[in-house]
């Protein structure tokens, strides 16, 4: 037989009760929609948050890098609008970064501008494009290897022969590598840097000193205070660092600068040092390994142009009032006093003497003090 299904009674429920449960459940469904979205967004989050924090920091480093170069940029000021007609200059390397830019600053003064470069067709080529944009015809490029004693010596002689005045030397060409040697047998950076220039300027002296008031400018590095000279090793046998080579030729230009100011101030032949800054130039080109490439990069996001590093050495060149800072170092158009490493007189004597030997002539200019005479009248006129 058909057993008859027991009915359990259902609890009456009253319809307030009801309607409450019912909100219960639909509260309790939003909470959990609302948690499943937050774990949502945190899973977002979590996949995001690395992207995130890394364009802030690159935004900020673009943003550091701007405001770095801005002050780079702007630290630079060449108060001075002098024009440079009837001048002539002479500026070894010319043919690219600060020898370029101060070549085409110059001529934009109207000065004659003759540039020296290693390679004659790529160097006449950078003169015909300074005529073209600056409308001066005085431009001219010469062949000189600084890292040849026998060029030098032809090359000043022609110059010496050819051109009538020179009213500004600028020592600007620059060597930064491995080890090499010149044709010579010389270390290269010590011979291009310092030596040839020590050279090129001994060989000019006299037609500076017809031309005076007249300058020599030597682009130094501030770098020169971390130079070591051994006057044992000038080969640098006992080891060699490319920014030690590079150090150490700027130390021996700084104290060449001194020494010409001492021997030279009283021929109205005045001497200055330009640090002009880290550029963004060709001297990088030949730093080798992995430093070399980094140290690129660094120079073509960080570092100011030649035409604005070009600026001091320009000052130097045409600013009236400078004749009582010869023998000082320019950095940003303001003189500063050279460091205490290169005031050691006996060592700078040295220097010059061994550099003579090196250069094959006898030293027979006794070192004059740099006695300050009474300027010319052409002098106050500078002034
Ligand atoms: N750039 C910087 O950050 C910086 C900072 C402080 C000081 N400086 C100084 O600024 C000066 C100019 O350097 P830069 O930065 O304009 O470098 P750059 O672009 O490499 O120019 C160097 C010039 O020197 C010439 N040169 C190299 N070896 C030569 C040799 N054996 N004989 C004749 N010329 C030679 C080069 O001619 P080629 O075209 O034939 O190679 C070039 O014209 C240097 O004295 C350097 O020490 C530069």
């Amino acid at each position: 037989m058909h057993k008859k299904a027991k009915v359990v009674p259902q609890p009456k429920v009253n319809p307030q009760q009801h309607a409450k449960m019912a909100e219960d459940m639909k509260q309790r469904l939003k909470v959990e929609e609302l948690a499943e979205n937050i774990d949502e967004l945190e899973d977002v989050v979590e996949d995001v948050f690395p992207l995130l924090m890394i364009t802030v920091i690159i935004s900020s480093l673009i943003l550091v890098i701007f405001l770095i170069r801005m002050y780079i940029r702007y630290s630079v000021n060449n108060p001075s609008k002098n024009r440079m007609d009837g001048r002539t200059v002479l500026i070894t390397g010319g043919t690219s970064g600060l020898g370029k830019a101060t070549a085409v600053e110059l001529a934009k003064r109207n000065a004659r501008v003759i540039i020296t470069g290693r390679d004659l067709v790529k160097a006449e080529a950078i003169a015909r494009n300074i005529r073209k944009k600056t409308g001066n015809q005085q431009v001219n490029a010469v062949h000189l290897d600084l890292g040849s004693l026998r060029n030098i010596r032809d090359f000043a002689d022609d110059f010496s022969k050819s051109e009538k005045f020179l009213h500004v030397l600028i020592n600007n060409a620059a060597y930064m590598g491995p080890k090499s040697v010149t044709d010579d047998g010389l270390e290269r950076t010590l011979a291009v840097n310092y030596l040839g220039h020590f050279y090129l300027t001994h060989l000019l002296t006299d037609k500076l000193k017809k031309n005076a008031p007249s300058r020599i400018i030597n682009v130094i590095s501030d770098t020169y205070v971390r130079g070591k000279i051994d006057f044992d090793d000038l080969a640098l046998n006992k080891g060699y660092s490319v920014y030690g080579a590079y150090t150490r030729s700027k130390l021996a230009q700084v104290m060449f600068m001194l020494e010409c100011h001492r021997r030279l101030f009283s021929s109205c032949v005045w001497s200055f040092g330009v640090h002009p800054g880290a550029c963004n130039t060709e001297l990088l080109r030949n730093y080798p390994g992995m430093m070399g490439n980094i140290l690129r990069v660094i120079s073509r996001v960080m570092f100011k142009s030649p035409e604005d590093g070009c600026q001091t050495i320009v000052y130097c060149a045409v600013s009236d009032g400078l004749r009582e800072f010869s023998g000082k170092i320019f950095s940003n158009c303001k003189a500063l006093k050279p460091s205490d490493k290169v005031k050691d007189k006996d060592v700078a004597k040295k220097l010059w003497n061994v550099s003579a030997q090196l250069c094959g002539f006898k030293d027979e200019t006794p070192p004059e003090e740099a006695a300050a005479p009474a300027p010319s009248t052409e002098e106050k006129k500078e002034q």
